[in-house]
């Protein structure tokens, strides 16, 4: 039996084995994943052991995307520009990585019939979780971009690295901080499309003060959370500006149909439903 993992550190609530488990029944295909709980400094020997073993892929979630980066001994361009990997396999005895994140959102988003092409984006956040997100984002040609974070070196550097990608698209990407959000000459606000990516959710706040609120936000607005399981402060501000909102399930699942595509075959596209694991879930 083909044998997979996702490892993160917690780990026993994920969600993942669920999810692959419902793909392998859709796409019938025989395999077993489960979970692993490396220590915080082990990543690379308890993923070295798993696939000396014979396993035959893993997903990596928090905190271990960066260990597995830097284990893999190869990555794709896009992991590479995210900064991290998600999706590890082993090919003729190397270990290859991927990071499946950004095009699982950008597909999540879609199949909530929000259009990117053209839109005004504002991204909370400059942290691993929002640098793996804009080359996907960028890819659909929105207007612009605007990274705001609360410091502004972090958001300074993501600039830089996307600075190129962003040229090609012709799409105008700026970065703020979070108080810039508060004064109405220094965003271009409202946004069609707000996206929490920072940690600020895991302790019950929003980034976003009172006065951001007011000017970020429009009744047309979609604001996406990247955190599931619980409606945030950040999505209850949406709510109150009559927006939309949607919370991150839907990215973990189409984030997870990529990787059982990598490691099983693209040819199972066709078999696979991810919208009605998605619906399960809920
Ligand atoms: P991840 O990989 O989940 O993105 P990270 O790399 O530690 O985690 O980044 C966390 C992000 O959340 C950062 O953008 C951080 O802002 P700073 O760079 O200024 O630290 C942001 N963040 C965390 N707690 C926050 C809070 N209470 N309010 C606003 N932003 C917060």
């Amino acid at each position: 039996l083909d044998v997979y993992a996702v490892a993160g550190n917690p780990i026993a609530h994920s969600k993942s084995p669920a999810i692959h488990q419902r793909f392998a029944q859709q796409a019938g295909q025989q395999m077993y994943y489960g979970r692993l709980q490396p220590e915080l400094n082990s990543f690379a020997q308890t993923a070295k052991s798993f696939f000396s073993a014979g396993g035959k892929g893993m997903n990596v979630t928090v905190p271990f995307k960066l260990d597995a980066q830097a284990l893999a001994d190869q990555v794709t361009a896009r992991a590479q520009l995210a900064g991290a990997v998600n999706t590890l396999w082993m090919v003729d005895g190397k270990i290859h990585g991927d990071n499946t994140d950004g095009a699982g959102f950008v597909r999540d988003l879609l199949a909530q019939g929000i259009v990117i092409g053209k839109s005004r984006i504002l991204l909370l956040g400059a942290g691993g979780a929002a640098r793996g997100v804009i080359g996907p984002l960028l890819e659909q040609s929105p207007k612009s971009v605007v990274i705001a974070n609360r410091s502004s070196a972090k958001a300074d550097e993501l600039i830089g690295l996307f600075a190129n990608l962003a040229a090609s698209k012709e799409v105008a990407i700026e970065s703020r901080t979070l108080a810039d959000l508060e004064d109405t000459q220094k965003t271009q606000h409202p946004f069609d499309l707000v996206i929490n990516a920072t940690a600020a959710g895991l302790s019950d706040q929003s980034p976003l003060s009172a006065q951001a609120v007011s000017n970020v936000f429009m009744p047309s607005s979609f604001a996406y959370d990247m955190v599931y399981g619980k409606t945030t402060a950040f999505m209850q501000q949406a709510l109150q500006r009559g927006a939309r909102i949607s919370d991150g399930l839907g990215m973990l699942v189409e984030q997870a149909a990529d990787a059982f595509l990598l490691w099983r075959g693209t040819q199972l596209a066709s078999k696979i439903d991810p919208r009605s694991i998605l619906a399960e879930l809920r």
